[in-house]
C-alpha cells in the first residue's frame, strides 16, 4: 500500500469528487418502483442541456464511449453506407474500425497526427458526392491520443453551404461536459459520450445525443442492433423507464455530476479547463518541449500529449512516474507509443492538482536524464496560475468563502 492518494492525470477516468461518491453510496433501489421516473426523467431534462440541445434526445445505455459509437451508428446507417471520416490518433482510427466491422464503406482521410479534422478536404469529398452516397460524416471533436480539438462548426457550415444531407456524428468521449460543445447550434445529429470524463464518475455509461433527424434515419437504419436500439430505449424511456436493468447508481451519480456541472455554469466549466490547460502548456514550454499538436487552433483543454526529445520514451516518463512518484500519466498510443506522454487536465480539478502532475512528470523526466530545469515548469504554471487567479478580498475572506 502506497501513503497517500494516486495521483490521477489520465484523461479518463478522472478524479471521482467526493460529492460524486456519496450521490452513488446508497442502497440499490427499484428500477420499476413508480417514483423512478420524477428521477430519470428530470436526467434526460438536464443533460440536455450539458449537450446544449432543445429537440434532441438523450439516450443513457449501460456501456462506456466505445458503446457510444456503436449506438449512433447502428441506430442511424445501414451495411454498406458510405461515411466519411479521418484518421489522427487512436481514437478517430478505433472509431473508424468500429464503422468497417460493421459493414460500412468508410472514406477514412488520412491526417498527421498532431493535427484535427481536414476540415477542406471534407468540403472537396462533400461537394464531389453530387448523388449524396456519403450518409453521416464524423468529427472527432478532441483525440485524446494527440490532444487534438476539431472545429465542429467549421464541419457543419461546409454541409449546410453545400446543402448536403449527411448526419454529422461528433465523438465528444473528451469534449462533452468539458469543453465548448453545442448539439443544437453545431447541427450534431449523432453525439457521443461516456460517463468517465468530464462527467467526473466510473466508467459505465454511454452518453448519447440524437437530434430528430438521427431518430427519423432510425426509421430505416439496417445495422443488426439489440442492446443499443434507440427505439426499444425510446419506448420506455418516454415514461421513465429503460428496457432491461439501467445501471442507476450510476445514474444517481449522473445526477450529481450534472447538478455539479450546472451549478458551476458550463461557461465557467470551460474557463476553468482552459486556464488549467493553458499553465500545462506554460510548463512544456518552460520545460523546452513541444505538444504533439501542431498549432495552437489543434491545442486541447482537456489532455495535452507531451513529445520527449528524441531518445527517449515518453511510455518511460509515464512508467517512472507511476512507480516512483504514484502520479498516473498518460501513455502514448499507437503511432505515437514512445513519442510522447500525455497529461489528462480533465474534471474536477483545480490550480495545486495541476501542479502536482508537472511537479511529478518534471521529476520523473529528470529522473530519465532528460534535460528539463529542476522546477522550470511547475515556476511557469504557477506564475500563471496565480496572474490569473480570481481576485481575493481579504477584507471579507468569511464572504469571498461563502
Ligand atoms: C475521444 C475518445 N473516443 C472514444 C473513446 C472510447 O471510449 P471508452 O474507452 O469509454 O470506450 C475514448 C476513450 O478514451 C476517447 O478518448
Amino acid at each position: 500500500m502506497t501513503p497517500g492518494r494516486n495521483a490521477l492525470f489520465i484523461p479518463g477516468p478522472t478524479n471521482l469528487p467526493d460529492a460524486l461518491r456519496r450521490a452513488m453510496d446508497i442502497a440499490l433501489e427499484d428500477q420499476r418502483a413508480p417514483d423512478f421516473p420524477a428521477f430519470t426523467l428530470g436526467l434526460f431534462r438536464d443533460l440536455k442541456k450539458v449537450f446544449k440541445t432543445e429537440t434532441g434526445q438523450i439516450f443513457l445505455f449501460p456501456g462506456s464511449g466505445t458503446g457510444g459509437w456503436e449506438a449512433a451508428i447502428t441506430n442511424s446507417l445501414s451495411p454498406g453506407d458510405k461515411v466519411l471520416a479521418s484518421v489522427f490518433g487512436q481514437f478517430s482510427h478505433l472509431w473508424v474500425d468500429l464503422c468497417q466491422r460493421h459493414g460500412l464503406k468508410v472514406e477514412a482521410l488520412e491526417v498527421d497526427w498532431g493535427e484535427g479534422v481536414p476540415v477542406d478536404r471534407y468540403a472537396a469529398l462533400l461537394e464531389a458526392d453530387k448523388a449524396h452516397e456519403i450518409k453521416a460524416v464524423l468529427v472527432c471533436h478532441n483525440e485524446t491520443a494527440t490532444g487534438v480539438t476539431s472545429d465542429v462548426a467549421a464541419v457543419r457550415k461546409v454541409l449546410n453551404h453545400l446543402k448536403h444531407p449527411a448526419l454529422l456524428m461528433v465523438d465528444g468521449v473528451s469534449s462533452i461536459a468539458s469543453i465548448d460543445f453545442r448539439m443544437d447550434e453545431w447541427g450534431v445529429d449523432l453525439a457521443v459520450s461516456g460517463s468517465q470524463k468530464g462527467f467526473m464518475l466510473p466508467t459505465g455509461l454511454s452518453i448519447v445525443g440524437a437530434s430528430q433527424k438521427a431518430l427519423e434515419a432510425y426509421k430505416t437504419a439496417g445495422c443488426p442492433r439489440c442492446f443499443f436500439d434507440f427505439g426499444d430505449m425510446m419506448k420506455t424511456n418516454k415514461d421513465g423507464f429503460f428496457p432491461y436493468t439501467p445501471a442507476t447508481t450510476l445514474l444517481r451519480g449522473l445526477r450529481a455530476s450534472v447538478d455539479m456541472l450546472l451549478a458551476e455554469g458550463l461557461d465557467s466549466v470551460f474557463a476553468r479547463h482552459h486556464r488549467l490547460a493553458e499553465g500545462v502548456r506554460k510548463a512544456v514550454d518552460a520545460w523546452g518541449l513541444r505538444l504533439c499538436a501542431a498549432e495552437p487552433k489543434w491545442y486541447s483543454d482537456t489532455v495535452s500529449a507531451i513529445c520527449v526529445p528524441d531518445g527517449f520514451n515518453g511510455n518511460d516518463v509515464a512508467k517512472l512516474a507511476y512507480l516512483r512518484y504514484n502520479l498516473s500519466l498518460g501513455l502514448g498510443l499507437s503511432k505515437v507509443a514512445g513519442r510522447v506522454f500525455r497529461i489528462g487536465h480533465l474534471g474536477s480539478l483545480n490550480d495545486l492538482m495541476l501542479l502536482q502532475a508537472l511537479a511529478g512528470a518534471e521529476m520523473a523526466m529528470r529522473d530519465l536524464g532528460i534535460d528539463v530545469a529542476a522546477g522550470s515548469g511547475v515556476a511557469a504554471a504557477q506564475e500563471y496560475y496565480r496572474k490569473t487567479a480570481k481576485p481575493v478580498d481579504l477584507g471579507n475572506a468569511v464572504a469571498a468563502a461563502i
